[in-house]
């Protein structure tokens, strides 16, 4: 018997929350270490975005507009729709919980690829609903046709995650094509693309060139991988007004604060954009130059679109995790698939590289392209 069990013998929980493991967050790394277990931006906020913030403090003994017209607008007139096309969330993940409570009632299905982003299981658990998880193919992104074939009557919700995280690998905009051409178009589509802005691949999809042609799809973006704002939580999607309005509908109420929309809008102010786009250039350049650099020690790196690299470690995967963290590169483990590790500071790519060199597993699942 658990210690909670013991204590609250009278509360009857939900069986199926009981059960969830609580999200996880990636381990601290140690002082003079490097965190790489997150996907977060290495880089200190710009100085003009701090300012915005703290300035926001000033008025925090009232209520935010939680609705962020000041940034729907803008990101409105950036991808050319009305306001009411823009939602604004307490970081995308929280926009992608409340389109799958609007969507998905219990015994409702939610189908996506496995391996992907760790929140998406026990966001459709809380709803009521049950996953439908397609395996990744063998060069580890989404197999978008057996993703087709997984929907049923009883599908509500299907999220497509490009680039995917953990894996790296995006989906191109010809293979998304034809998957939404096989969705029945009374299913929603979450286009999940946290990381888009690291991609750099022109094959790629791009949901920004997609909005207006499905009835059916929405997209996702954030500010806290290209945009550093992590800690501020705010994300964002695009879409058709009724499905945002369902989604607005779930809503915890006030969950985006004023310093939230402040960090997002001074980020998106031209001259800060333009730096911050620039810091993303670097690190997809890093990204590169990490991964050319494992695939010469022989290791089997999938595409890698994000800010991140996916190692096919296998049964090595706790083995290789602690051979990194002894060394203080804090890295996400999946055991038995794989390890993420995060695109850093310059000076984590020689200690990674070092590292890595000396523990190219002997066997890797998967294929490269
Ligand atoms: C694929 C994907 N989607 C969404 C998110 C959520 O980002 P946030 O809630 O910080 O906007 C993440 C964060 O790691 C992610 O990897």
């Amino acid at each position: 018997m658990t210690a909670s069990e013991s204590t609250t013998p009278g509360i009857r929980l939900r069986p199926e929350i009981a059960a969830l493991p609580p999200y996880r967050q990636g381990r601290p790394a140690p002082a003079d270490g490097f965190k790489l277990s997150s996907n977060e931006n290495p880089f200190d906020p710009l100085a003009g975005v701090v300012e915005a913030v703290a300035a926001s403090a000033a008025q925090i003994n009232r209520y935010p507009d939680a609705t962020a017209l000041a940034l729907r607008e803008r990101l409105a007139t950036r991808f050319g729709v009305t306001a009411d096309e823009v939602i604004v969330g307490a970081g995308s993940v929280a926009l992608i919980a409340q389109f799958v409570l609007a969507a998905a009632s219990p015994g409702d299905e939610v189908v996506y690829s496995w391996r992907s982003f760790e929140a998406y299981p026990g966001l459709v658990t809380v709803a009521g609903a049950k996953s439908v998880q397609v395996p990744n193919r063998a060069d580890h992104g989404h197999d978008l046709d057996a993703i087709a074939a997984a929907i049923t009557d009883r599908t509500r919700v299907v999220i497509v995650c490009s680039p995917n995280n953990p894996t790296g690998v995006l989906v191109t905009a010809a293979e998304f094509e034809a998957f939404m051409a096989k969705v029945p178009a009374d299913r929603l589509v979450l286009l999940d693309e946290a990381y888009r802005e690291f991609v750099t691949v022109e094959a790629s999809v791009d949901g920004a060139d997609l909005i207006g042609r499905y009835p059916n799809l929405v997209l996702l973006r954030t500010f806290s991988k290209a945009y550093g704002l992590a800690g501020l939580r705010v994300g964002y999607a695009v879409g058709p007004v009724a499905i945002l309005d369902a989604a607005r509908a779930t809503a915890i109420p006030l969950g985006v604060t004023a310093a939230s929309s402040a960090g997002a809008l001074a980020s998106l102010e031209p001259a800060a954009e333009a730096e911050l786009l620039e810091r993303v250039a670097a690190l997809a350049e890093r990204r590169d130059r990490l991964r050319s650099g494992l695939i010469a020690q022989g290791w089997q790196v999938p595409e890698a679109q994000g800010n991140f690299v996916w190692l096919p470690t296998g049964e090595q995967t706790a083995e290789v995790a602690e051979r990194l963290f002894e060394a203080s590169v804090v890295a996400r483990a999946f055991p038995p698939e794989g390890i993420r590790v995060s695109i850093g500071e310059e000076a984590s790519v020689d200690i990674l590289l070092g590292i890595l060199g000396e523990l190219v597993p002997t066997s890797q699942e998967g294929r490269l392209n």
